[in-house]
């Protein structure tokens, strides 16, 4: 057997840990611009619904599925879920999810990292530039902020959960926020700035469609963490006697409070630079936001502010961006790290260098994905337009698998854990949960209309994605 399971100290400590898996680059970016198309406030109240009424207990249920396993995902379901086998395929997922999206979001922090030493470096210039950005993912220079965020992440995880996780969320957390609000009160001193916040808080409920309300669920879901393993696996680092619920909650509105605070430096930020900005025009991708928007939205602040402030005030920002993307990373290779340990009864720095290997292979196959190597640009293609290796990590494990994921942890609970298992779990710590309004509503939603509004969603992002067919 494998040594004693690790455990973090405190409650406070998981909460951090587990808000720095949830704040990341959607918080930052995807969020504050989805709300400002969408129809500003009244995509912030969908949203907000969706977080209290279907991401909270599925966030309950996983980090309860995983104190009561003390296992990571694979075993947990394996375990929980008697030896059956269509279980074991849940656990797999919930393996395997985590480690493609953390390829996928490696690539983005590997970029962001390149971009705040550039900026830090005095180039702010340069990465205004509209060809940079292209020039810049297709130069194999990248390969050394590869090195230098796996080198990073590696220092965390190395550490194990005290005092590798929960020490550097205690850390990195309160910085991230000190920047945020710095960010914030800079730019809401900006010319203009305020017709952003209009923009974004104002209700326009004449935006809201079936995909607008489906994207605000998968948003939330990406948000959250959900369907990715990584609550099951920081649950079984949880102690018996603390308290899942309220910190469940906790994490959960931290996680929302971010985005939401987001939106108030991401949005005005615009306007000032662009009074004549049509909401409308503002790109879907996060991607094309952080690196082609922001820097020319800190080149056009130095008119006003000189180019060294305006240099700092974009260092600060890929800095934020960079900390929230690296805790974020930590906690999802955390996921399959201690499936392997576990697996394999191995320890954390021989998982490390699997994992490290196993994934930095992964990585560069989907970074020379955008033109530098035409077998991986090019990889497939379907739904009519031909796809990057990117692209389908994307498409498959982002998009697809997690509502997937989702669904099978309600099911999980509905038919095999059972509902009043996941109440007594969730009683430990919280005496007064068993009576409570939200057991209630927790055990009757997630064995009823919680997965089904999953299936719902997980059948239409398929026949939208590949078969390029859409019912919402
Ligand atoms: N919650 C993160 C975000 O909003 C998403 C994420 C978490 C991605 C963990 C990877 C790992 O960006």
């Amino acid at each position: 057997m494998s040594a004693q399971r690790e455990h973090f100290s405190s409650k406070i400590g998981f909460i951090l840990a587990a808000a720095g898996s949830a704040v990341g680059i959607g918080n930052l970016v995807g969020f504050p611009v989805a709300a400002t198309k969408n129809g500003g406030g009244a995509f912030l109240l969908i949203y907000a619904a969706f977080v209290l009424f279907i991401c909270l207990p599925v966030m309950l249920a996983e980090m309860g599925l995983g104190r009561r396993a003390q296992h990571s995902p694979y075993r947990a379901y394996a375990e929980l879920g008697q030896g059956l086998n269509r279980w074991r395929i849940a656990g797999w997922l919930a393996t395997i999810t985590p480690f493609m999206i953390a390829v996928f979001y490696m690539v983005i922090t590997v970029w962001i990292f390149g971009y705040l030493i550039q900026s830090f470096t005095g180039n702010l210039d340069q990465l205004a530039t509209a060809e940079y950005f292209g020039q810049f993912v297709n130069d194999y220079n990248f390969v050394a902020y590869l090195v230098g965020v796996t080198i990073i992440i590696n220092f965390i995880l190395i550490g194990g959960v005290r005092k590798g996780i929960e020490r550097a969320s205690k850390i990195l957390m309160p910085t991230l926020f000190l920047m945020l609000v710095l960010l914030v009160i800079f730019v809401l001193t900006l010319d203009n700035a305020w017709a952003g916040v209009e923009f974004y808080l104002v209700p326009d409920f004449s935006k809201i469609d079936g995909s607008v309300i489906n994207g605000a669920l998968a948003q939330a879901f990406f948000s959250l963490s959900l369907g990715m393993g990584i609550l099951i696996t920081y649950g079984s680092y949880f102690r018996r006697s603390d308290d899942i619920v309220t910190s469940g909650k906790l994490v959960a509105a931290t996680d929302t409070a971010v985005a939401f605070i987001a939106g108030l430096m991401t949005l005005p930020a615009i306007f000032a630079i662009y009074p004549e900005t049509n909401p409308e025009s503002l790109s879907d991708s996060s991607v094309s936001m952080i690196f082609s928007f922001f820097p020319n939205i800190f080149l056009a602040l130095s008119q006003s502010i000189g180019y060294a402030a305006a240099s700092v005030a974009a260092t600060i920002f890929f800095l934020l961006a960079f900390v929230a993307a690296i805790t974020s990373l930590v906690s999802i290779i955390e996921v399959p790290t201690s499936s392997l340990m576990e697996k394999k009864n191995i320890s954390r720095k021989q998982a490390l260098v699997y994992m490290g290997i196993a994934l930095t292979v992964l990585t560069l196959i989907a970074a020379t994905s955008f033109g530098l190597v035409p077998l991986f640009s090019e990889f497939t293609s379907y739904a009519g337009s031909s796809k990057s290796v990117f692209d389908v990590i994307y498409d498959v494990f982002y998009d697809t698998i997690l509502p997937l994921n989702g669904l099978l942890i309600c099911l999980f609970v509905r038919f095999r854990w059972k509902r009043e298992q996941l109440t007594a779990e969730l009683s430990e710590g919280n005496a007064n949960y068993k009576t409570s309004w939200l057991e209630k509503y927790v055990s009757f939603a997630i064995g009823t209309f919680i997965p089904l509004i999953l299936a719902v969603v997980f059948t239409n992002t398929v026949l939208t994605k590949f078969f390029g067919y859409s019912f919402l």
